[in-house]
C-alpha cells in the first residue's frame, strides 16, 4: 500500500506509539482488503465503550494508547456500559462504574468527546454527502451510508480508533464509489408505518441477501421518516450484515438497477414480527435502539401526561437530545411518569443479563440482542403499544 511521508513517519513511531501502533492496524487491514493507499477523514464514530464487552484486557489496551495517543478529527463513542451520571438509578454497581469511567477517561485523554451514542448524526458528529469517515456502530454506519450519503466502512473498535489516531483509513470497501451499487432489488408490496414494522422489513430483508446492498422500492417517503430509517438500518444490520442500502427518495447517491429481485409483502413482515414475539409477560420496557430522537421523547411525553407506569421502564437516548428535551420541559414530564433515562448507554451494552424475564420493545435489533446476550425473552411492538404496556403493566389490553 502506498504511504505518504506523513503516514511512514507515523508508522516509523516518530509520530509517538499510538500512532505507530494505530498506523500498523491501518497497514495491515489495507493488505488485506487490496486498499491501494489511505483515505483522509473527517469523523470517526468508535465502538467497543462498555466495559461489559471490553473487560479488563480492552481497557488495558485503551489506558496504553492514551498515554500519548491523540486524535486527529472529531470522533465520538458509542454507548457505554451505565448513564455516567445516573448509574446508580438503573441499579449498576460501584465496581463495574469504577471501570466504566477509567474507560471513558482513556478516550478523553484521547481528545474524544464522551457522546456514548448509537446516532451520532442527532448530536453534531454528521459528515456530509461524499465524505469519507470511520464508523463503527452497524446501524450508524448503514445511516451513514444509506441516507448522509457517507462513505465509511463498518469498523471494528479497534480499527475506527487507529482511524480516529492517525485521521486516515484505507481506501477499499464503502469508500470506493463502484463498491456502492445495489445488488438486490427489493420490492415491498405493503405499506409499512410503525419503526417495528421497518425493523422487521431489516429483519426479512437481512436474512435473505446477507450483507449484500439492496435497492428498496416501494416504500412510501413521507413514511419513512428518521425514526423508522434508523429502525431499518439497525436491522438489516444485525439480522444480514450489510453496511448500505440504497431507498429512492432517501438514498442521496444514485445505483445501477440491480437483475436479482425480492418481493416483501404483508406475510413477510408479519412472519418476522411473529418471530421476534416470545410468549411472555414484560417486566421491563426499553426504547431507544438506535437512540431515541426528540420527536420521539416528545411523543413519549404526550402519552404518559398525567399518568404513571407499572413497569421498569428505559429510554435509551444520547445525553445531548437529553438536553435539548429539558429545554423543552419533556425530561420532567417523562421522569414524572416513573420513566428513567438510560443516557450514554442502552438495554444492550448495560450489564443487566439476566436481570429481567421479558423485556418490550420497539426494536428488531434489540429483540436480537435482547435474547443473545441479555438472556431476555422479547415482546416487540409498535412505539405506541410499548409505552401502553408500560402504563397498563400487560402486553396486551
Ligand atoms: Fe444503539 Fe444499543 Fe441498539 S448501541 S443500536 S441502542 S443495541
Amino acid at each position: 500500500m502506498l504511504l505518504t511521508k506523513e503516514e511512514k513517519e507515523m508508522l516509523s513511531g516518530k509520530c509517538g506509539k499510538a500512532a505507530k501502533k494505530s498506523m500498523e492496524i491501518l497497514a495491515a487491514l489495507g493488505k488485506i482488503y487490496g486498499a491501494a493507499r489511505l483515505v483522509s477523514i473527517r469523523s470517526v464514530q468508535v465502538a467497543g465503550v462498555s466495559y461489559d464487552n471490553l473487560g479488563e484486557a480492552g481497557l488495558e489496551y485503551l489506558e496504553e494508547l492514551a498515554r500519548d495517543g491523540k486524535v486527529r478529527v472529531l470522533t465520538t463513542l458509542n454507548p457505554a456500559g451505565m448513564d455516567l451520571e445516573n448509574y446508580r438509578k438503573l441499579g449498576i454497581g460501584e465496581e463495574f462504574a469504577g471501570k466504566q469511567k477509567r474507560v471513558i477517561n482513556a478516550f478523553v485523554k484521547m481528545g474524544i468527546v464522551p457522546s456514548c451514542t448509537c446516532t451520532p448524526y442527532f448530536i453534531g458528529n454528521k459528515p456530509k454527502k461524499g465524505e469519507h469517515a470511520a464508523w463503527s456502530e452497524s446501524s450508524a454506519v448503514c445511516f451513514a451510508n444509506s441516507v448522509l450519503g457517507v462513505r465509511t466502512n463498518r469498523e471494528g473498535g479497534p480499527s475506527a480508533l487507529a482511524a480516529a489516531l492517525t485521521g486516515k483509513t484505507p481506501l477499499y470497501g464503502m469508500h470506493i464509489e463502484k463498491n456502492r451499487q445495489a445488488q438486490v432489488l427489493v420490492r415491498v408490496e405493503c405499506e409499512l408505518k410503525e419503526t417495528c414494522e421497518f425493523g422487521a422489513l431489516g429483519k426479512a430483508v437481512g436474512e435473505k441477501i446477507g450483507n449484500r446492498i439492496p435497492l428498496i422500492v416501494g416504500v412510501k417517503k413521507e413514511n419513512a421518516g428518521i425514526e423508522q430509517l434508523k429502525s431499518l438500518c439497525a436491522s438489516i444490520a444485525t439480522y444480514g450484515g450489510t453496511a448500505m442500502f440504497h431507498m429512492k427518495g432517501i438514498t442521496p447517491e444514485k445505483t445501477e438497477m440491480p437483475k436479482e429481485e425480492l418481493l416483501i409483502g404483508r406475510n413477510e413482515i408479519s412472519t418476522a414480527l411473529k418471530e421476534m414475539n416470545d410468549d411472555c409477560e414484560p417486566d421491563f420496557v426499553a426504547l431507544g435502539c438506535p437512540h431515541l430522537s426528540l420527536f420521539e421523547l416528545r411523543r413519549i411525553a404526550k402519552m404518559v401526561k398525567g399518568k404513571k407506569v407499572k413497569l421498569e421502564t428505559w429510554l435509551c437516548v444520547s445525553r445531548g437530545v437529553k438536553k435539548e428535551a429539558e429545554k423543552e420541559g419533556i425530561v420532567q414530564a417523562i421522569e414524572n411518569a416513573g420513566i428513567k433515562f438510560a443516557c450514554d448507554t442502552c438495554m444492550v451494552v448495560s450489564p443487566i443479563a439476566g436481570r429481567f424475564k421479558c423485556v418490550a420493545t420497539d426494536s428488531a435489533k434489540s429483540c436480537y440482542y435482547s435474547r443473545a446476550k441479555q438472556k431476555f425473552k422479547v415482546r416487540v411492538g409498535s412505539f405506541e403499544k410499548c409505552v401502553e404496556c408500560a402504563i397498563r403493566g400487560k402486553w396486551d389490553g
